[in-house]
């Protein structure tokens, strides 16, 4: 689905990546991780269209997104979260997730408000009640965001995120500040995410909990080089993931 090939990138005289190619198959769950610093951002930034690369190609799914600008790499369907809460704090929950959906309500229930949100809770479920299902806030559904704990609105994020129904989904340290539980219930999100409802996941953490719950393949990230891959039983006895890594801040 993804694939970037030999990503250089420098900024002033430092280089940042230094040919770095990674590839990420249809319908996976993969996580990169590495120490601060070695460009895990940076190159989120460059798979996203956020920043440039300066030598190296991004091809998704068959296209080559390498100068396209962020909201066309969006358009083609990667969805992604920054390291920062990307929520909207003085509206409510079913608000937030309105944003992403109101995009997606067909003709027939764009001529009113009352018309969205007809369309929106017209299946089964609905689709508002299912992504309210998903980041566990269906009680909390009319609270504003802003009264909501830190990790329900990373959930909130990640549940607006597949709202938009991209393909990939791109999450920057989404267990930040987060506690042993709502990590672990983190973990449970993401790996839904793939297989519930079928999307490409491609996630950057440092919590060896949360990599070791996702139970996924790895990329392991040193000094702006890919150097390992593989599952976590594979890499967790490598040494040099061990000196530069596991055995460190982990
Ligand atoms: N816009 C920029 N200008 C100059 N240097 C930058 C810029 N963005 C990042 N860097 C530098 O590039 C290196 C990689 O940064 P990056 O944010 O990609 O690391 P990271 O792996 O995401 O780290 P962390 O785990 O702390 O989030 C760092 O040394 C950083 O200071
Ligand atoms: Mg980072």
């Amino acid at each position: 689905m993804l694939e970037a090939r030999s990503i250089v990138k420098r900024f002033g005289g430092i280089t940042v990546l230094h040919g770095l190619s990674l590839t990420v198959q249809r319908g996976t769950v993969n996580c990169i991780i590495g120490p601060n610093g070695c460009g895990k951002t940076t190159l989120f930034n460059i798979l996203t269209g956020n920043l440039r690369a300066d030598e190296g190609e991004v091809i998704f799914k068959d296209t080559d997104i390498t100068k396209m600008p962020a909201y066309q790499v969006a358009r083609m369907g990667i969805s992604r979260k920054f390291q920062i809460p990307g929520v909207y704090p003085e509206l409510t929950v079913v608000e937030n997730l309105m944003i992403p959906l109101a995009g997606q309500v067909g003709q027939a229930g764009k001529s009113s408000k009352s018309g969205i949100l007809q369309t929106l809770f017209a299946r089964p479920t609905g689709r508002l009640g299912e992504l309210l299902n998903l980041c566990g806030l269906t009680e909390k559904a009319t609270d504003k965001v802003e009264t909501l704990a830190h990790g329900e609105k990373q959930w909130l994020e990640i549940a607006m995120l597949l709202a938009y129904d991209g393909d990939l989904i791109m999450l920057d340290e989404p267990t930040a500040g987060m506690s042993v539980p709502e990590t672990q219930k983190t973990a449970e999100l993401v790996r839904r995410l793939q297989t519930e409802y079928g999307k490409t996941v491609l996630v950057i953490e440092h919590d060896m909990s949360f990599v070791r719950a996702l139970d996924c393949r790895l990329v392991v990230m040193l000094r702006g080089r890919v150097v390992r891959e593989g599952t976590l039983d594979e890499i967790q006895n490598d040494p040099e993931v061990v000196a530069a890594y596991l055995g460190g801040s982990a």
